[in-house]
């Protein structure tokens, strides 16, 4: 308590001091104001998002992975949560899960992914694994409050009535999806890749959505998959995440665990670490499993990524539309393309190689299933597909035996048919 009063009165002398910057004629003092403010605002948002850690973890690629005692975790900052029982596993699991396992491990195993900082240790019981926010990444950020958030509309809306809006933001997709029943979950397997990324405020990733309502401003939406995001992480390589919103990407939800909302129980996997090893371009292929569903009795919706490992889940109060259930699945890939120069970025999506190409060149969702009101996976029926240019980034869907529905998407970008 002492301390905390201490730290409100060094807080308040600050400030006092910082207003008297803006009367002083010293250039370097009026540019001071600003930057202490931000200081402030950096130090108090490190301490919200990085709880104590029982232990650390220092990934080969620079991240630190905090494994922070279960009832630590950031979600337990909301005001809904106070009083919550974390739920240890799931109540039920999506029938089917176990025919659709055997069937494609049989004659098509691949080596299990493993995230990289797994080769320095792992976090003891009763803790998860919170990749450590850093000073650098909030000041990459265009602003500190921002950090951890999409911008808004950058989601596609294929039944866009207007063409130019899903130009506006730069945003590209080449997506499959399904929509016009009720949905409780979807699942894809996707092979992990590091596409290059031009600009440093451009991203590329590859995942699931699951929607509902409309795509104004209450479009709810729960997302997982990996992406490569120098903003968000610093550098190029390519990471599992979620984001969640319930408000468009307004002021709801969040990347990882980078607000409250989301509850982890796994003690195994960090949302935003790196993923590895990665898929080659005619070479060996590595694909990871997510499962998103609704835990038909308490409303949660639950995450499952590969066949081992359940992430945790968000919470039904989070969502308004979703408390229900979802009305559209998107499954594919998303670059931010900023012009660079005036003409259409290099960043690639996948693999960078266009759907013709085919398997171990180009990237793929394979098996994509929803799940349906009776809590079971299943095909989904009326798949269509959406890309605003298909010069530069295009999808083509398939079907097999062994791959279920599948499709193969993404691309290079610029080329001579994408200027
Ligand atoms: C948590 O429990 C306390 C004591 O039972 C109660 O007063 C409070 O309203 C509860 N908070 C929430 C958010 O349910
Ligand atoms: C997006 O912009 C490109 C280039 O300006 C154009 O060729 C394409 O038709 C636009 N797409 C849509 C869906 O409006
Ligand atoms: C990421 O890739 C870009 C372009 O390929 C490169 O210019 C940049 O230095 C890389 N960033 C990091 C942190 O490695």
């Amino acid at each position: 308590m002492a301390e905390l009063v201490c730290r409100r009165r060094w807080l308040l002398w600050l400030l006092v001091l910082a207003a008297a910057a803006v009367h002083l004629p010293s250039a370097a003092a009026v540019s001071g104001r600003p930057a202490a403010r931000q200081r402030l605002e950096v130090q108090r948002h490190l301490k919200r998002l990085n709880k104590k850690a029982v232990t650390s973890i220092k990934s080969p690629d620079g991240d630190m992975i905090d494994c922070v005692h279960i009832s630590h975790q950031p979600a337990f900052d909301h005001p809904f949560l106070k009083n919550h029982t974390i739920q240890t596993k799931p109540a039920f699991y999506p029938d089917g899960l176990l025919f659709d396992e055997s069937k494609t491990t049989s004659e098509n195993k691949s080596p299990s992914m493993a995230q990289l900082w797994h080769q320095n240790g792992r976090c003891p019981q009763n803790t998860i694994p919170i990749r450590r926010t850093r000073k650098d990444d909030l000041l990459r950020a265009s602003s500190v409050k921002r950090y951890g958030k999409k911008k808004h509309r950058s989601l596609p809306n294929p039944m866009s009535v207007d063409p130019d809006l899903l130009n506006e933001s730069g945003h590209q997709h080449a997506i499959a999806y399904v929509e016009g029943d009720s949905y409780y979950g979807a699942k894809a397997t996707i092979n992990v890749w590091e596409p290059k990324i031009e600009q440093p405020n451009e991203f590329s990733l590859s995942q699931l959505w699951i929607l509902g309502g409309s795509f104004g401003e209450d479009l709810n939406s729960i997302e997982a998959g990996w992406q490569v995001s120098p903003d968000l992480y610093g550098d190029n390589n390519s990471r599992l995440f979620t984001y969640w919103t319930s408000d468009s990407y307004q002021a709801t939800g969040c990347y990882n665990l980078l607000c409250s909302g989301f509850i982890q129980i796994s003690s195994e996997i960090a949302m935003g670490a790196t993923i590895s090893p990665l898929s080659k371009y005619r070479g060996s292929q590595y694909d990871v499993s997510i499962l998103v569903w609704k835990d038909p009795k308490e409303g949660h919706w639950w995450m499952q990524f590969g066949n081992d490992y359940v992430l945790g889940y968000w919470p039904s109060f989070l969502f308004s539309y979703l408390a229900d259930s979802a009305s559209m699945i998107e499954w594919g890939g998303e670059v931010v393309n900023s012009e660079p120069d005036g003409e259409h970025t290099s960043t690639a999506m996948g693999s960078g190689h266009f759907p013709e190409e085919g398997f171990s060149k180009s990237s793929y969702f394979r098996n994509i299933q929803v799940v349906d009101e009776s809590n079971s996976l299943k095909d989904p029926r009326g798949i269509s597909t959406f890309t605003e240019q298909s010069n530069c980034y295009d999808v083509q869907t398939g079907n097999s035996y062994r791959w279920g529905h599948f499709f193969y998407y993404g691309g290079p970008g610029k080329n001579s048919n994408c200027p």
